[in-house]
């Protein structure tokens, strides 16, 4: 049984009390649920609002809830101007981290190879990296959706154990889906996600393929995390819009709890 993921992607978005608060109430909301009970909750702040979330998780009922960084390098240090490394993002209690999202491949240039990059220095840290995938418009009117998907997951995972893969998150987010109120279609979003577990399947192998958890990511509510879960191979969400409140994150996160009670 792969336990579901259910991320909160807060972009840019957030000062430090406003971070401060909503783990406050989330800690709340959280407080009467056991831990075996919920997915895996992650929460991904910004850079400056880590090591406050960070030491706050520590503390209080929120070590129900991971900590997940949007972004790292792939060195360790050096010279390298405003760049964090893994082991600093480790540090301050960080086990999980997104990479190669459709935004920093759009607008920060990030490419298949980075993406692989960062990958290989998250699992040699002991991280868990999220790594999403997924097409335009464009692609899919032009019928390219999963040649592009698989194109991508096969560049991410190069060289890659079966191990390392199996720990792996991935997070299929249509691009047109992304913040815009359109969901994919439930149906379609596990046919892609199948598609997904089959190229890892090619690549590493049965076993990693049947372990790796598949998100769905692209204006996830609380009104559509049912649908999303009743599907056969969607192991949770990637969430952006709706991460921001506490009210509206800690509703999936516990819909996703009911659907893994049946
Ligand atoms: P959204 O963002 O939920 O606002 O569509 C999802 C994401 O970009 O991860």
């Amino acid at each position: 049984m792969r336990k579901p993921i259910i991320a909160g992607n807060w972009k840019l978005n957030k000062l430090t009390a406003d971070s401060k608060a909503f783990i406050e109430e989330l800690g709340t909301g959280l407080k009467n649920i056991d831990k075996d009970a919920l997915p895996e909750v992650v929460v991904a702040p910004t850079f400056t609002s880590l090591a406050l979330v960070g030491s706050m998780m520590a503390e209080c009922d929120c070590q129900k809830v991971s900590l997940s960084a949007q972004n790292c390098y792939w060195e360790q240090s050096g010279a390298y101007t405003g760049e964090v490394s893994v082991e600093m993002l480790e540090d301050i209690g960080c086990s999980f981290i997104i990479i190669g999202h459709s935004e920093r491949r759009q607008y920060f240039c990030e490419t298949d190879e980075m993406i692989n990059k960062k990958a290989k220095a998250i699992l040699a840290g002991g991280l868990i990296p999220i790594i999403c995938c997924g097409e335009s418009l464009e692609q899919r009117e032009a019928g390219e959706t999963d040649a592009h998907i698989a194109s991508q997951i096969k560049a991410a995972i190069e060289g890659l154990s079966a191990a390392d893969v199996a720990k792996s998150a991935i997070a299929y987010e249509p691009i047109w889906a992304i913040g815009t109120g359109k969901t994919c279609d439930s149906v379609e979003a596990n046919r892609v996600i199948a598609m997904i577990r089959n190229v890892v399947k090619e690549a590493v192998g049965a076993e990693a393929a049947d372990a790796v958890r598949i998100l769905y990511g692209g204006s996830v509510k609380p009104e559509t995390i049912e649908e999303q879960m009743a599907q056969s191979d969607i192991d949770g969400a990637l969430i952006g819009g709706a991460s921001l409140k506490a009210d509206s994150f800690f509703s999936i996160i516990e819909k996703t709890a009911a659907h893994m009670a049946k």
